[in-house]
């Protein structure tokens, strides 16, 4: 590599007391009572406001208000495809070297003066803990950034065979027009990875944030500005996603769609796209990364603990909103027990709270409607014959929106919470017969319509083996012993297949490899 040689953004640990915990907090606390925030638009370089003023809140604190984001409509769409046209010749003409360059100088930034404010950003608007703003917000975006620069470098040099008197070359052009990234609440990390990724490859690019994500959104644009993203490379827009569609998915000159979000939205902006065909001057790129139902797999052979901790964290991190979440576990009937006995345990010591408080493992869901539809699931468990509720169950939105991790059990491995994607901190276990290893996983894979992340835990080698085989198609990450979250940029490329996407790995050269439509070049002598 010419490039600096990356390595993953350490961890900070942030130990009560602490001057980098105490740094942080003072962060967090500046901004929670700062006057109201106004968060703008970002077009051509420009902050844009409007009348339609929506109000931001913690989720764990929803009556205080943060401040506002600013609305857009219809001719916000127009001007940020017509900024993203208007700087593409320049970006696009300038060597790939300083277009890193700027990247990585935003990676530095968010490691050094940058990493409070994209914290606690993150900790305010989507309530997340200290320690899973860290992991995401600083470490997986630092990450992105670096690990895509050095992707590449390695993409650029990618060479085709030349022979006496004929050069070959391979021209690694971005896409004609422009491209649009959709991005969703649940990761910061993403939210930025989604238009820098396109942007790192000679794009520009329309943004549209998630509205439950402005908060920290406004903080990478600042990042991306201070470190020297020209105006219009990357324009964000606040605005509803059917209005932006609607114009964006009907110009000729869209190139290409980068999308995270719900399976059922992907799915429908794929057939708008395919709707509009012969408007495009050439065949956009969509790239989807979507829903998941995650599974655990343990075998008889597994150790207790080590199933029930992948249990107990890999569902109910971040109120189990990750799309890695673990959301439905198989347990062999002679170690159920006891792994159910330590997740319950485990499970009742988590406190419950305010992000404020760093010992508040579980935090906010992230608004009114998931919590409606979490609690709604409950509702259902709690009047479904076949299931019971082992942990949690209870929730309560008048401060904020709480809802306990809940661990269920049921007799029916096709019961709804078995099989619908809940995003939410609840997982559904089932218990099987020992001796049927190989039927539950074949069960596991026909009932997985989507294919994200899943594990399996065993100390018996033949078993591991088997379950890889079986369960090939049902997991783009799947883990052996190990809890299905916490990907880490460069060591695991995140994605998957069936309704969980286009699997085209985030946080790898195969994801860059998409925003670009190479020229081949043959000179003879
Ligand atoms: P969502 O689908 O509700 O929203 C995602 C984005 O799409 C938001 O910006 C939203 O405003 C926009 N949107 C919604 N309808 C639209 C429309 N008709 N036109 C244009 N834009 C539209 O998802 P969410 O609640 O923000 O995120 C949670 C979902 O994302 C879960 O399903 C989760 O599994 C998935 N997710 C997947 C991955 C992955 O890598 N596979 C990563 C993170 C989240
Ligand atoms: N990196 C995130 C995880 O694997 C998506 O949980």
């Amino acid at each position: 590599y010419n490039v600096p040689f990356p390595l993953n953004e350490p961890v900070n640990p942030y130990i009560p007391g602490d001057s980098a915990t105490e740094s942080l907090l003072a962060k967090y606390k500046e901004m929670y009572n700062q006057a109201p925030i106004d968060v703008p638009m970002y077009i051509g370089g420009k902050e844009v406001r409007t009348e339609d003023k929506r109000p931001m809140s913690p989720p764990h604190d929803h009556q205080k208000v943060l401040g506002h984001f600013n609305y857009g409509g219809a001719e916000h769409v127009h001007a940020a495809i017509d900024a993203a046209l208007a700087a593409k010749a320049e970006w696009s003409a300038l060597p790939w070297e300083h277009r890193a360059s700027i990247f990585l100088k935003a990676a530095d930034l968010l490691a050094g003066p940058f990493r409070d404010k994209m914290n606690a950003a993150t900790m305010l608007g989507q309530s997340k803990n200290v320690m899973q703003a860290e992991i995401d917000a600083a470490c997986e975006m630092i990450d992105f950034l670096k690990f895509n620069v050095a992707y590449m470098q390695q993409i650029y040099a990618e060479q085709p065979e030349s022979s006496d008197g004929v050069w070959n070359r391979l021209e690694y052009r971005p896409l004609e027009g422009f491209t649009f990234a959709i991005t969703p609440f649940n990761f910061t990390a993403i939210a930025a990875n989604l238009p820098a990724s396109m942007a790192m490859m000679g794009n520009t690019v329309v943004w549209k944030p998630a509205e439950s994500q402005v908060y920290s959104a406004q903080v990478i644009m600042e990042l991306f500005k201070e470190a020297g993203v020209p105006d219009g490379v990357i324009n964000m827009i606040t605005v509803d996603g059917p209005v932006a569609g609607d114009i964006v998915f009907k110009h000729r000159d869209f190139a290409g769609l980068h999308f995270t979000g719900s399976t059922g939205v992907f799915k429908h902006l794929w057939k708008e796209i395919g709707a509009n065909l012969e408007v495009y001057r050439t065949y956009p790129r969509i790239v989807g990364e979507t829903g998941g139902k995650d599974f655990v797999v343990a075998h008889r052979s597994a150790h207790p603990k080590q199933v029930a901790t992948a249990i107990s964290r890999g569902a109910f991190e971040f109120q189990g909103q990750k799309c890695s979440a673990a959301s439905r576990a198989y347990l062999p009937s002679n170690i159920a027990q006891e792994v159910l006995d330590y997740v319950v345990e485990d499970v009742n010591s988590f406190k419950m709270g305010s992000t404020e408080d760093p010992s508040n493992f579980i935090n906010a869901v992230i608004d009114e409607k998931a919590f409606d539809k979490i609690a709604g699931y409950i509702d259902f468990i709690n009047n479904a014959d076949d299931a019971k509720v082992l942990a949690g169950g209870k929730y309560d939105k008048s401060k904020g929106y709480f809802i306990e991790p809940t661990v269920v059990v049921t007799e029916n491995p096709k019961f709804k919470t078995m099989c619908e994607e809940i995003f939410g901190p609840v997982i559904t276990i089932y218990v099987y017969d020992e001796n049927k290893f190989e039927e539950t996983c074949h069960l596991v894979d026909e009932t997985s319509d989507y294919a994200l992340t899943g594990c399996i835990f065993s100390q018996d080698r033949y078993a591991i083996n088997t379950g890889m085989k079986i369960l090939e198609n049902a997991a783009g990450n799947f883990y052996i012993n190990d809890k299905p979250t916490g990907a880490v940029v460069g060591q695991q490329p995140f994605g998957g297949a069936r309704g969980s996407g286009t699997n085209d790995k985030a946080g790898s050269y195969l994801n860059l490899l998409r925003w670009v439509s190479p020229r081949t070049i043959k000179e003879t002598f």
